[in-house]
């Protein structure tokens, strides 16, 4: 089948080519003519592993493409995905303007059926506004559906996901939208495995809000846990190991840390909230997952703070600058709160990230970034550690140790052991561990 995916950021391009390594022929199109160049060129604009292979064994093919243009991705194929960013706008809402863009602009050069699909994360009831969009600029009296299409995909085995879907969720109204989007998953379900999933376009706009916050909740939970553990005198690896063998709460997302980041789980919970609050009710719950977020990084902060007594002038390196290991994506990563409060208080900040420097520095150009961990860690008072990149997890302690001018680590993410690395002489401070 013919397919149009517009954005082709780290969702558009991941599905986009996925899409194409079924069997599908895709044309992935992108407003910014620099990120198509790139494409063109086999470069990709994100980093996600894996992803720049698949790309080029289907830009060989021939079926994979790319353009600029959304008139061209409008008369190639029935149907259009939009997997445009939709980030937190000024007070906090998620700024549609670029969905609405392209439903305006598909609507102006759409000739006959088009089903447009939403993959962005978009906030629940965005299919009626976008439908509404579609029918005010509609040049040609032509049928057309928008459909919903949450996507799953975390960062850094997005590719994995892609192919390997727990489940497909498609919010549709009409027979012929549901049978369009059957059609395109099919190979992707038959060799993957998951079960394709057809509800109602604002029942599957929910589950994307659902299932992100019970995600996030269920960090925001171990993270309260551990600090009971920590005033109790418990080990929260210990706790969260035991009540995750219990097959009804699983044991993935039981790791205390930071507190979780990404342009998911923070617009997500707080699309969620916002929806409730409009609909009148109180999502009380969310939002107390949301503080517990917020205080984890000051109660870490905190952490900082008790051990080096006065902060300015102390150095302190930071290992990992991206939102979790395995992506360059630094959207509400923990470094953007501890980077600035801590140059306010007049540290002075290293940093290490194998490939989330070049987007961190968009922001904060001034931070002093190393590509090797011993250099990054060079006379250092403190290591804070903020991303588990397998590197940190590997490094050699004891040459750390040498190289610092006080063998202080504050682990945000609990890679290593308390008794051993105390045993080589280190001061650790971790999260919901004694
Ligand atoms: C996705 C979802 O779109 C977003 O809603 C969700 O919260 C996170 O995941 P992502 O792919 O991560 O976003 O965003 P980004 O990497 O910013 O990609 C968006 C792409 O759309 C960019 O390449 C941007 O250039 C492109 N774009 C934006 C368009 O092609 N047209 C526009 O009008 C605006
Ligand atoms: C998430 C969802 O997992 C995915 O299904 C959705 O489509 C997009 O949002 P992503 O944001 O890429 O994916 O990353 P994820 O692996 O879910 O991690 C999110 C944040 O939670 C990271 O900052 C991570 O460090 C943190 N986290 C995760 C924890 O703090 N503890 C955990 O146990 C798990």
């Amino acid at each position: 089948m013919k397919i149009s995916v517009v954005g082709t950021g780290y969702v558009g391009l991941v599905t986009g080519a996925c899409f194409s390594d079924a069997g599908h022929e895709v044309l992935c199109i992108d407003n910014d003519p620099k990120k198509i160049d790139l494409l063109h060129k086999g470069v990709m604009p994100i980093y996600e592993p894996g992803l720049d292979e698949i790309v080029a064994r289907n830009v060989k093919a021939g079926r994979l493409k790319f353009s600029t243009s959304i008139a061209e991705g409008t008369a190639f194929a029935e149907v259009i995905f939009i997997a445009v960013g939709t980030p937190p706008g000024v007070g906090g809402e998620a700024n549609m303007t670029y969905v609405e863009q392209v439903g305006r602009q598909v609507a102006e050069h759409m000739t006959s059926y088009r089903l447009l699909v939403e993959k962005s994360t978009v906030p629940a009831k965005t299919s009626e506004y976008l439908k509404r969009t579609v029918l005010k600029y509609l040049r040609e009296d032509t049928d057309f559906d928008v459909a919903s299409n949450p996507e799953f995909l975390r960062e850094g085995t997005a590719i994995e996901d892609a192919t390997h879907p727990d489940r497909i969720v498609v919010g549709v109204e009409s027979q012929r939208a549901g049978d369009l989007l059957e059609e395109i998953y099919r190979p992707i379900l038959k060799k993957g495995g998951g079960q394709f999933l057809r509800m109602s376009v604002t029942s599957a706009e929910l589950t994307k809000h659902a299932s992100n916050s019970f995600l996030a909740m269920k960090i925001s939970y171990i993270n309260a846990v551990a600090r009971i553990c920590e005033l109790a005198g418990a080990d929260v690896q210990q706790v969260a190991k035991g009540m995750g063998l219990d097959p009804r709460i699983g044991p993935r997302f039981l790791s205390a840390g930071v507190g979780y980041g990404g342009s998911c789980f923070p617009k997500d919970v707080d699309a969620f909230v916002r929806l409730a609050d409009a609909l009148g009710h109180d999502f009380k719950l969310l939002k107390e997952v949301q503080q517990i977020n917020k205080t984890q990084r000051e109660y870490v902060m905190k952490k900082i703070k008790q051990e080096l007594w006065v902060v300015q002038d102390k150095t302190i390196a930071i290992f990992g600058l991206a939102f979790k290991p395995e992506t360059d994506d630094v959207r509400e990563a923990p470094s953007l709160y501890f980077v600035p409060k801590l140059q306010e208080m007049k540290a002075k900040l290293r940093a290490w990230d194998p490939v989330g420097e070049g987007k961190f520095k968009e922001i904060h150009p001034e931070l002093e970034c190393v590509q090797d961990l011993y250099e990054c860690a060079k006379d250092a008072d403190l290591v804070l550690i903020l991303t588990e990149w397998d590197a940190v997890r590997k490094i050699d302690l004891k040459k750390l140790k040498e190289v610092m001018a006080c063998p202080v680590i504050v682990d945000g993410r609990n890679i290593f052991n308390p008794e051993e690395i105390r045993a080589l002489g280190f001061t650790y401070h971790s999260v919901g561990r004694n």
